[in-house]
């Protein structure tokens, strides 16, 4: 049987292990995985350790991507790309694959929910780690993306960063004050202290949609704040959670499962 593992600091909360094995029966796989609260300051020992007792694929967490961008010894494209991994697989020659389905599954789960299409405006708040993750797969869809932060200049150096790969500009939030984008991305990590950015409700319109890259149990601030709004079109984070398991299911186990029954269920789980 296989043996997985996410690994994080906190990894209490984890739904990884409850995903995989939904994924795992879905399909017929039988496979071990675990949570493992690294130390901070041990987290490479631990991977290490997890590998050499026959580990054969790992998730990373926060606060680990970066540690384990540096850690692996081959990297996909798109982890190259946005410098972190969540995602490892140990290859025939005891090498370690790092890759990164973080922007893969926000893109399944943005065409599952029907919000977006190649020629889709976007607008991507925030210019950390969470969006850094997300913007190749879009770039590479097709979509125009604006960016814009609350310290503005960490979204133009990004833009100008990923400028080579498609459309993508940088402009200041108190500059956006229209509805002129198809799509509006939370990826701010503001929710988790119950804040939103600070963006113009002229913004939204009954066309637009929203989705925030961060999940609660019922609406984020972010997503409320849009509601209030007319907008009705509206998702959380949770979709993306499964989708970038799935991807990473799909490097393990040459399979990509359903996501749409295991979101049913985590759901009712947040209820
Ligand atoms: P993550 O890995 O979650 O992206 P990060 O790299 O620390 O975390 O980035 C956090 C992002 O959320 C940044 O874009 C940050 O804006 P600043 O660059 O201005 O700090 C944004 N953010 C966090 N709290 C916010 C808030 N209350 N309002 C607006 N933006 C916020």
């Amino acid at each position: 049987m296989g043996m997985f593992a996410v690994f994080g600091n906190p990894i209490q909360h984890s739904k990884s292990p409850s995903i995989h094995q939904m994924f795992a029966k879905q399909t017929g796989i039988d496979l071990e995985y675990q949570k493992i609260l690294a130390p901070v300051e041990d987290f490479e020992a631990y991977l290490s350790d997890f590998f050499e007792k026959g580990g054969q694929g790992a998730n990373i967490t926060l606060p680990f991507k970066e540690r384990a961008f540096q850690f692996v010894s081959e990297l996909t494209e798109r982890a190259q790309t946005c410098g972190a991994v969540n995602t490892i697989r140990k290859l025939d020659n005891h090498r370690l694959l790092g890759d990164n389905t973080d922007g893969a599954g926000l893109l399944l789960d943005l065409q599952r929910l029907g919000f977006v299409s190649p020629s889709s405006k976007i607008l991507v708040i925030g210019a950390g780690g969470a969006t850094r993750g997300a913007l190749l797969p879009l770039l590479e869809y097709g979509c125009d993306i604006t960016l814009t932060n609350r310290t503005f200049i960490k979204a133009e150096s990004l833009a100008h960063q990923f400028s080579v790969l498609g459309k993508i500009q940088s402009r200041p939030m108190e500059q956006l004050i229209s509805a002129e984008f198809d799509l509006i991305i939370n990826g701010t990590s503001s929710g988790v202290a119950g804040e939103i950015p600070k963006i113009s409700p002229e913004l939204f319109s009954q066309q637009t949609a929203c989705y925030d890259m961060f999940y609660q149990r019922g609406l984020t601030p972010f997503l409320s704040f849009a509601k209030q709004h007319q907008v009705n079109k509206l998702a959380d984070g949770l979709g993306m959670l499964v989708g970038q398991a799935a991807f990473a299911f799909k490097l393990w186990h040459g399979v990509i499962p359903e996501i749409e029954p295991v979101l049913k269920e985590l759901k009712k789980e947040l209820e």
